[in-house]
């Protein structure tokens, strides 16, 4: 019984991978990209690519569960390939940004959003992870912190509660090889509510010297943001950004109500990751 794997050179579903291959699972690593990719050894790597549907049934051949990822183009032809290939069950990774009211105009959820959708309308039983913010967000500060150059925010005091990409992983492998989880929609958050201004000073700390924060305008945020990303993804962000601002992140599941152990800290997520704040 194969297990899929999309978009494996992303962070989380690499983490997937690792741990289902250590638990000694038949497993295939599909991505847009499979040259790029590195696999545990003895791992499959198959091309999956959206919008060539010829990809999909060696992709899927003998699989009866796959890990997905939210990328809406071709969804349908693919779920009806998986239907066909035998799948039983898809996790997908999503986002708690499906809730919002006005998600499926949103550019940060609409991606998410067309595939639940699609999902909910096939008969494949699909368990639905939604997590809020990645403690991966903050590599947005490393070009700054790593020149000692004061962190340029609009909302500072925007409060979330990071997630450590590596519970996400632990709750979907989960969700893979046991039932508790199954069918369910699942909201996901890390431990605690940290603002912006909180993660940077925790980085700080890990760090060893302070980092300041130095207080934009909103039209300065869209100008510096739409330099990495498109203008209406910005824009979003810094509208639930100024929604977040000064108010405690509310919580969800973690590893902790779901699996009994306790859910990794932005802390712990910082010190593993300092390396990638220290210099240019
Ligand atoms: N960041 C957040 O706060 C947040 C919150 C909630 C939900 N999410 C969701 O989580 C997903 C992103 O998760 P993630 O952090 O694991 O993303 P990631 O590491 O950036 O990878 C996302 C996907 O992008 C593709 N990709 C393209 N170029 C890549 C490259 N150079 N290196 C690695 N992967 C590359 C990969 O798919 P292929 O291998 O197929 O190319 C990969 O699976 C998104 O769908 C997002 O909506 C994010």
């Amino acid at each position: 019984m194969t297990i899929l794997v999309t978009g494996a050179r992303g962070r989380v579903a690499r983490a997937v991978l690792d741990r289902l291959h250590a638990a000694g699972l038949d497993l295939r690593a599909a991505s847009a990209r499979p040259a790029e990719l590195t696999v545990p050894s003895g791992v499959e790597s198959a091309g999956l690519v959206l919008d060539r549907p010829e990809t999909f049934a060696p992709a899927l051949r003998g699989v009866r569960q796959v890990f997905l990822y939210p990328e809406p183009a071709g969804i349908d032809d693919l779920i009806e390939a998986a239907a066909t290939a035998g799948v039983e069950h898809v996790v997908l990774l999503s986002s708690s940004t499906v809730l919002a009211p006005g998600a499926e105009n949103d550019p940060l959820a609409s991606h998410s959003l067309a595939v639940e959708r699609a999902l909910a309308g096939s008969g494949l039983t699909r368990t639905v992870l939604r997590p809020g913010a990645f403690t991966t967000n903050s590599l947005a500060w490393a070009h700054c912190i790593g020149r000692s150059m004061p962190v340029p925010l609009a909302y500072p005091d925007a409060c979330t509660a990071p997630i450590h990409p590596e519970d996400i992983a632990d709750i979907a492998v989960a969700a893979l090889t046991g039932d508790t989880l199954t069918g369910r929609p699942v909201s996901l958050t890390g431990p605690e509510p940290l603002s912006f201004r909180e993660q940077l000073a925790v980085l700080g700390d890990v760090l060893g010297r302070e980092v300041a924060v130095r207080h934009i305008t909103r039209a300065e945020a869209e100008r510096e943001m739409g330099r990495h990303m498109p203008a209406p993804v910005a824009s979003s962000l810094l509208d639930l950004w100024e929604a977040a601002d000064g108010r405690p992140a509310a919580l969800a599941d973690t590893t902790a109500t779901l699996l009994g152990r306790p859910a990794r800290t932005f802390r712990q997520w910082a010190r593993e990751n300092a390396g990638s704040f220290t210099g240019p």
